[in-house]
């Protein structure tokens, strides 16, 4: 292939280099579109043909289903790692050796107590409110506790920011958890690993003796494996372009969190829940869902299914479904909802609509029903994806910080009116 691409505009052609990927993937790159052209953009909603960076942390391929942090598949490190190794993974770019692994364990820990006066904060909110929205707002709040700015040129104060979101993170988003259940809050204890301490400080109880469920631990830090990067998705983008006006790290994270909230993103797992729960009570039929999922004068969509890059299979979903099945097996629940979603599943997958669309059910769509089954309450379920994606946008943000990346600023066509003369109100 050529290394150059040739644009034509009246007559004219403009030259733009062809750069490639380690993966061989091919991009032309129009750095100099808008000089060259005076004034000429790309139009590109929803980013879909647009790289916004060269990155080094994760690749997938949504043709072949594939999906790897710094180079190694997710099958293998959902098989054979922990959540805390693939974070050291991520962000750092190596997995760690057993000193680096233990230190990392150890810092993150000594930051793990968070300023009482933060429950000030969280108690400022109703028992009712949104976790998502609760977590985004603690978690900017966390910059006034630590109001010094990271130096982004120093790796110390980047590892001391980084170990210091990863030991606070779990904290906040348990506290927001137990606040709606007016539970007292619960500080942890080091001598646990991450996942199984988060397990603890979401569901101990001040009158009985925590004993952890060594299947619900490795489930849960699975999933956190499966969630933790997902290369430049909605919140990730988001993560990255807030970071790229200099604004904090948490500030970033907090911005990146909101993003993740919505239904087309990471709060797909709640509206899956939500959807399977509603099929239930109107009778489990899920036919009638399919036909409504596929009549374009109803809004409904099949939560759950369909995904921007993957258009063969989700291969995270290839992973959860089979946890899932562990899972429900091991704690020995049966749930009919669990009937519902594989009924579903099976009536999509062999459906015209679903097939000719490319629809297939995304890691989202298991996912809730782990999360169900490991008795973390619905409206969680978005917040135990930000656990997981926490260390994806730290290792994004420090990888577009150290790559001096500009400000993200994209451009518009205007369509709206032309120059026109104010109307006085009486003559509106
Ligand atoms: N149910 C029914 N039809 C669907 C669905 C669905 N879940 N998803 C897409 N379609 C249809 C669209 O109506 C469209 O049909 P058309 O070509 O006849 O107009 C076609 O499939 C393409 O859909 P787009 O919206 O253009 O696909 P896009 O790549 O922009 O959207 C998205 C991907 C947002 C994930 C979409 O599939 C969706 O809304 N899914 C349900 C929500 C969901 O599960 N989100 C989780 C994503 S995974 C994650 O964030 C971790």
């Amino acid at each position: 292939m050529s290394n150059i691409a040739i644009l034509e505009i009246d007559g004219k052609k403009y030259e733009f280099p062809i750069v490639k990927g380690t993966e061989n993937e091919i991009a032309i790159d129009i750095k100099t579109l808008r000089s060259v052209t005076g004034g000429i953009t790309t139009l590109d909603p929803g980013y879909k043909n647009t790289s916004s960076c060269e990155s080094e942390v994760t690749f997938l391929d949504g043709e072949k289903g594939i999906l790897r942090y710094r180079g190694y598949s997710i099958e293998e490190l959902a098989d054979k790692s922990d959540f805390l190794e693939v974070a050291y993974l991520l962000i750092f770019g190596e997995l760690p050796s057993k000193e680096q692994n233990e230190k990392f364990h150890r810092d993150i820990q000594k930051t793990a107590l968070v300023d009482e006066d933060v429950k000030k904060i969280l108690d400022g909110f109703p028992k009712t409110a949104h976790p998502m929205g609760v977590l985004s707002a603690l978690t900017s709040a966390l910059t006034a506790f630590n109001p010094k700015s990271v130096n982004v040129s120093s790796e110390e104060d980047m590892y001391k920011a980084i170990v210091k979101i990863l030991g606070k993170f779990p904290v906040l988003a348990a506290w927001t958890y137990r606040k709606g259940e007016g539970l007292p809050l619960e500080y942890g204890d080091n001598s646990l690993g991450y996942t199984e301490n988060f397990l603890k400080m979401m569901f101990a109880l001040p009158n009985e003796r925590y004993v952890s469920n060594p299947v619900i631990v490795e489930a849960l830090d699975k999933l956190l494996i499966l969630h933790a990067d997902h290369e430049q998705n909605c919140s990730t983008s988001t993560v990255r372009i807030v970071g790229s006006s200099h604004a904090g790290l948490f500030a970033s994270l907090s911005a990146g969190i909101s993003a993740l909230w919505g239904p087309l993103h990471g709060g797909a797992n709640q509206a899956v829940i939500e959807m399977l729960e509603a099929i239930k009570e109107d009778g489990g039929d899920y036919q009638k869902y399919i036909e409504k999922a596929k009549d374009k004068d109803d809004p409904f969509r099949l939560m759950g299914f369909g995904h921007r890059v993957y258009k063969n299979f989700d291969p995270r979903a290839k992973i959860i479904k089979v946890a899932a099945e562990e899972v429900l097996n091991d704690l020995g629940i049966d749930d009919p909802v669990l009937d519902i979603a594989k009924g579903l599943a099976e009536v999509a997958l062999n459906d015209e609509y679903f097939k000719s669309r490319n629809l297939y059910p995304n890691v989202d769509f298991y996912s809730g029903i782990i999360y169900r089954a490991l008795g973390i309450p619905t409206p969680m379920f978005t917040v135990m994806f930000a656990l997981g994606r926490l260390p994806g946008w730290i290792a994004q943000w420090r990888e577009m910080r150290l790559r001096k990346e500009p400000i993200g600023r994209p451009r518009q066509l205007y369509v709206g009116a032309t120059e026109r003369l104010f109307v006085k109100e009486e003559n509106r």
